[in-house]
């Protein structure tokens, strides 16, 4: 099958040759105004020499991404039911929970692609043109080989917009509940998968929340600040520890309940409804103090032109974060966009100076396992938490 040609730079293209997947707009030799939102193209370097069969967006900054850079391998039902099963044979030895993300876009070779197990039903997002009209494909093909009760379509528009596609919120096959159960470590959480964040629950955050189990003892106090539903108090809580969750959403706070009581440890927790930088500043001003901050703020820079607006807001909360903390106090700050995770160490150290304090770093954690992100691809990690613990 020949697909249509689309010539990239000398720089793009050694970046594709180095295991790059992305070529930006501006790095398209000779921009084709006829080709096709989504439709998969042969990219070719100045000489037209072949470089990868890729998926090319009309209007996105990323004009392509590549789905196999070898040419005897179409972008066909086939190349999917590969990439699909590698995907899923890699999360197989996963063990102690039934909640995991599946397939996870380039570094899973499917481009776009985020597909997420809860139980016996999956979630997944479309999040490139190029995917769309793959769709009925891979939902045959997660249905043939995981047979779930369910599988939800949760497309939100903040992926969708810059693709030229609009949001599709959609049960595909069997049904899907309104809340769903989920294991971890001896835990259970409802998921809300229509409405929740993400698909539903942090899975990534999976190896954060274990290291903070395994640091907090019983009786220290708790401030789970950006608390979403709960995960990180629950854990500690289930610890002994007594926490508050702090958390903007009501709808959230009432899940965080919930997830409190299906684990018994809703004499242990208090919630505040509210902004969570006000409530740091009011907390940093008063006498209050805790053994333990859990930071977990909202990507602050989702570009880098928004990286330094995002750099001052980290600052200020990890000033007052710091204010907040006994004299041994651990701080687990969890950053979620590339963009400021270059300069997370380095605002944590003047916010510690301010602060007057010197600051032992115990662990840093990243993205769970099932979130696998390309050495090539810089942008791919997206996440890291450090705990780190006042000693002066
Ligand atoms: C990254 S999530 C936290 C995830 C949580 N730690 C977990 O593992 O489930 C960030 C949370 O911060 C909340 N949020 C965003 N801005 C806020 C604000 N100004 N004050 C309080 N909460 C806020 C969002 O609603 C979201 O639930």
């Amino acid at each position: 099958m020949a697909y249509p040609q689309l010539a990239v730079l000398p720089s793009a293209a050694k970046r594709i040759r180095h295991h790059d997947c992305w070529v930006f707009r501006d790095e398209l030799a000779a921009p084709d105004g006829s080709l096709p939102n989504g439709a998969v193209v042969e990219l070719v370097d100045p000489h037209e020499a072949f470089l990868a069969y890729a998926f090319y967006s009309a209007h996105a900054p990323v004009a392509a991404r590549v789905v196999s850079t070898d040419r005897s391998a179409l972008v066909d039902r086939s190349l999917l039911a590969r990439r699909l099963a590698a995907a899923l044979s890699q999360r197989e030895a996963l063990r102690g929970t039934n909640a995991k993300r599946l397939v996870f876009s380039e570094a899973d070779g499917l481009p776009g692609l985020i597909a997420d197990q809860y139980g016996d039903v999956l979630v997944f997002q479309s999040r490139t043109a190029g995917l769309e009209p793959w769709k009925p494909v891979l939902i045959d093909l997660l249905r043939d080989a995981l047979h779930p009760a369910g599988i939800l379509e949760r497309s939100d528009k903040e992926f969708r917009d810059a693709e030229g596609l609009p949001p599709v919120t959609q049960v595909h096959a069997g049904t899907v509940p309104e809340r769903i159960r989920i294991e971890e470590e001896g835990l259970s959480f409802w998921v809300d998968p229509h409405h929740g964040q993400k698909t539903g629950f942090y899975l990534d955050q999976r190896d954060t929340r274990a290291l903070i189990r395994s640091l907090i003892r019983p009786d220290e106090r708790v401030a789970d600040v950006f608390a979403y539903t709960g995960s990180f108090g629950i854990g500690a809580a289930a610890r002994g520890a007594r926490v508050v969750c702090v958390e903007q959403q009501e709808a959230y706070l009432a899940l965080a309940r919930e997830n409190a009581r299906a684990n018994g440890v809703e004499e242990r927790i208090d919630y505040v409804a509210g902004d969570a930088f006000y409530w740091l500043e009011a907390k940093a001003a008063g006498r209050e103090r805790f053994d333990w901050v859990l930071l977990d703020p909202p990507s602050l820079a989702k570009s880098r032109a928004e990286a330094f607006k995002g750099r001052r807001a980290l600052h200020h909360l990890l000033v007052q974060a710091l204010g907040l903390l006994s004299a041994e106090g651990t701080l687990v700050l969890s950053v979620c966009t590339y963009h400021l995770l270059g300069v997370a160490e380095e605002v944590l150290r003047i916010a510690a100076e301010e602060r007057g304090t010197r600051l032992c770093v115990r662990a840093v954690t990243m993205q769970a396992a099932d979130h696998p992100w390309v050495l090539q691809m810089p942008m791919t990690r997206y996440l890291m938490s450090w705990t780190v613990q006042r000693d002066g």
